[in-house]
């Protein structure tokens, strides 16, 4: 596969601050020299974490690609984040600015600050209940469902207070999916809210919740955040409000933050994927928390002084790394909000920026889509020139939506990057890193590896790509922040990741590196599907389809979305007796849609008698996207019945055609 590629656009662009400029050469030598001793390299930051215990060996590479990081060292999370920061003068500093979605012409209705000091408090008094009251302690996994709230960070310190681990369903998912997560971790206690407010309608969490615990009989005890006021139902048996239960807990407890080992679990995530149920990701504390590190310092150039704002939800791995654990683990102040950011007015996000006079923006090119759309005027209305840095993440940003962004917010002169990483990683691999050594910036890149990360573009074989030659992904060390396993299904992980290319990590993206070695991440390599920068499994989606009485087969891909990059498509074979008709087509959005989650809005179904399928009977979903898109659809020898490509094109042109999308 020897694919060529050419330059988007040939433009480099450097910040005005260039304390730290290297050339890319140098930059080169400096990684060169950090990837041959890798181990040692990432030792000495992790040395910089307060251990309660010295690791015994760097690495275990004794079965791979089961690696453990630091094995015999033992820390907190925790304590990392909070105790560390108590100590000193940050005990006063603010931690969480949150702001929650409500506003009015005086401005927005809830803003809370918290300092170190009020999270410590908080977080063990909440550790204490969760001890006492529901015997949580190592071993056990406890499941969040939550809003954008002050508490979800707090919740999940106080689990890693306790050594126990904690899965977190992000808070668009529906019952159906949020049992299936609760049941794979065997999670005993859930935490949720009674609601959260989106666009300003309140999603009610609570009832969602109720319906999963029924189906999660794992599930003991629930506790509820009150958080909206609205009316909930609650079974005294097994449901508590949070404010109810810590009440009579003195803001002085101390909970002792358990001695964690290293390779020890801190949280499981789920990643959806192709086949099979979600993947959930096991990642560990000692390699995770010395990636979050490193990263935050590098990439973000964090600093005291500053106010880190990353839009994302906690729900993701993205607000687990980058909103809870590495901003607080680096003492930042670190500002949550809780609602969409163009809500109610296209202007909100530009507004937060000035009222907190934020100085380091993590977005993704999602939101920086949206925002474009609605005109520059709104972003005009308001300062943002506190911004001195800013970083986006999830999917490939389009070199006019960087180029916008940069000059409205970035003044075309603050470093601005693309961060490459996924679930699995943990944290940031590929970027530019403008907190250690600045490279020239160009608009759509990701940048070079970080330090200590050997990351290439291979083909086929596993050999090296030549410069603009288009390839696959791999990481070819083991890094602090990989997952430890595929929670319950170590073979998977192994199958997945490992055995495409072994002994090097597939990350299933295309990519290719310039002549400057910088890398152009091009889009997954797999049938996932990128929607507003989230992974979102066709498996799902499809599975949901199924299970409907009128589907016999069903395929989904992803077409080009302006804003959302990608949004699914679903084509539907029916069962006989069945006959396609709007009332059926809007009753199948509704039923993915509840079964899936709001995460999984299906942009369009079609109905049609025969799929692309090979002779086994698989279906060809590369095949189907290929019609959808307009690309040539490539090697069909494997293709039963190439009548069906036509049908898929024919049902598609013809929609086309009649409502215009
Ligand atoms: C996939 C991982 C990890 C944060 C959120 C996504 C794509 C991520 C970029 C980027 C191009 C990117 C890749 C990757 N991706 N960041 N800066 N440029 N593509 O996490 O849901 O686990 O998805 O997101 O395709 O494999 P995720």
């Amino acid at each position: 596969m020897s694919v060529n590629w050419a330059l988007p656009f040939d433009e480099k662009i450097l910040p005005e601050d260039k304390r730290n400029l290297l050339s890319i050469e140098e930059y080169h030598k400096v990684h060169r020299a950090s990837i041959t001793s890798y181990q040692q390299f990432w030792a000495g930051l992790a040395r910089e974490l307060e251990w309660f215990k010295p690791w015994n060996s760097i690495l275990d590479e004794s079965s791979p690609p089961f690696y453990k990081w630091f094995p015999g060292g033992q820390l907190n999370a925790s304590h990392m984040c909070l105790d560390r920061h108590v100590r000193t003068g940050r005990r006063n500093k603010v931690a969480i600015i949150w702001e929650g979605e409500p506003i009015d012409q005086d401005g927005p209705k809830q803003v809370r600050k918290l300092t170190y000091g009020d999270v410590f408090h908080e977080v063990n008094r909440i550790a204490h209940v969760l001890r006492e009251k529901y015997g949580v302690r190592k071993g056990d996994t406890i499941g969040l469902y939550l809003p954008m709230i002050p508490e979800f960070p707090m919740i999940m310190l106080a689990a890693a207070r306790l050594g126990a681990c904690f899965t977190v369903i992000f808070s668009g998912f529906s019952s159906d999916s949020l049992a299936e997560r609760l049941i794979d971790t065997d999670a005993k206690l859930l935490v949720t809210a009674d609601g959260g407010y989106r666009r300003g309608s309140v999603i009610k969490l609570k009832e969602i919740a109720d319906k999963a615990v029924e189906n999660a009989p794992c599930v003991k005890k629930v506790i509820v955040v009150k958080h909206v006021g609205n009316e909930v139902e609650m079974d005294s048996s097994r449901d508590a409000f949070l404010h109810d239960i810590i009440r009579d807990v003195p803001q002085s407890t101390f909970v002792e933050p358990e001695k964690v080992g290293s390779e020890e679990p801190l949280y499981i995530l789920h990643t959806s994927g192709t086949t099979g149920r979600p993947k959930g990701q096991v990642h560990d504390v000692g390699g995770y928390l010395t990636l979050l590190h490193a990263t935050m310092r590098w990439v973000f150039d964090a600093r005291d002084s500053d106010v880190y704002w990353c839009t994302a939800d906690i729900g993701w791995v993205t607000g687990h790394s980058y909103i809870v654990f590495g901003p607080l683990m680096e003492g930042l102040t670190a500002l949550m909000y809780e609602g969409a950011l163009d809500y109610p007015e296209p202007d909100r996000w530009a507004s937060i920026i000035e009222r907190h006079r934020v100085n380091i923006l993590y977005t993704s090119p999602t939101a920086i889509r949206a925002f474009m759309r609605h005109g520059e005027q709104w972003v005009k209305k308001h300062d943002t020139s506190t911004i001195r840095l800013m970083h986006s993440v999830g999917e490939p940003i389009n070199p006019e939506a960087y180029r916008w962004m940069m000059r409205l917010v970035g003044r075309d002169k603050v470093p601005f990057g693309s961060t490459w990483w996924m679930t699995e990683t943990g944290g940031i691999l590929v970027s530019h890193t403008p907190g250690l050594y600045m490279v020239a910036m160009k608009p759509g890149t990701n940048g070079p590896p970080i330090l200590g990360i050997d990351a290439d573009v291979v083909n086929d074989r596993g050999e090296s790509q030549k410069p603009l030659e288009r390839g696959f992904l791999v990481i070819k060390n083991p890094w602090p922040g990989m997952p430890l396993t595929i929670h319950k299904d170590p073979e998977r992980y192994k199958e997945v990741y490992w055995t495409r290319f072994p002994g090097n990590f597939y990350a299933g993206d295309y990519a290719v590196k310039d002549d400057d070695g910088y890398f152009w991440m091009l889009g997954r390599a797999d049938e996932i599907i990128k929607v507003a920068g989230h992974r979102l499994g066709t498996y799902e989606l499809e599975s949901a389809l199924i299970q409907h009485p009128a589907v016999a087969e069903a395929a989904t891909v992803g077409v080009p979305d302006e804003i959302k990059g990608e949004v699914p498509v679903a084509f539907v074979i029916l069962r006989s007796g069945y006959t396609s008709n709007p009332a059926l087509d809007r009753e199948l959005h509704e039923w993915v849609r509840e079964r899936v989650g709001h995460v999984a809005s299906l942009k369009q179904i079609y109905f049609v008698s025969k799929l692309p399928k090979t002779r086994s009977a698989k279906i060809m979903r590369r095949v189907v996207h290929a019609v959808v898109i307009g690309k040539p659809i490539g090697d069909v020898t494997t293709l039963e019945d190439e009548a069906s490509v036509e049908e898929v094109r024919r049902a598609y042109l013809d929609l086309k055609k009649e409502i215009g999308v």
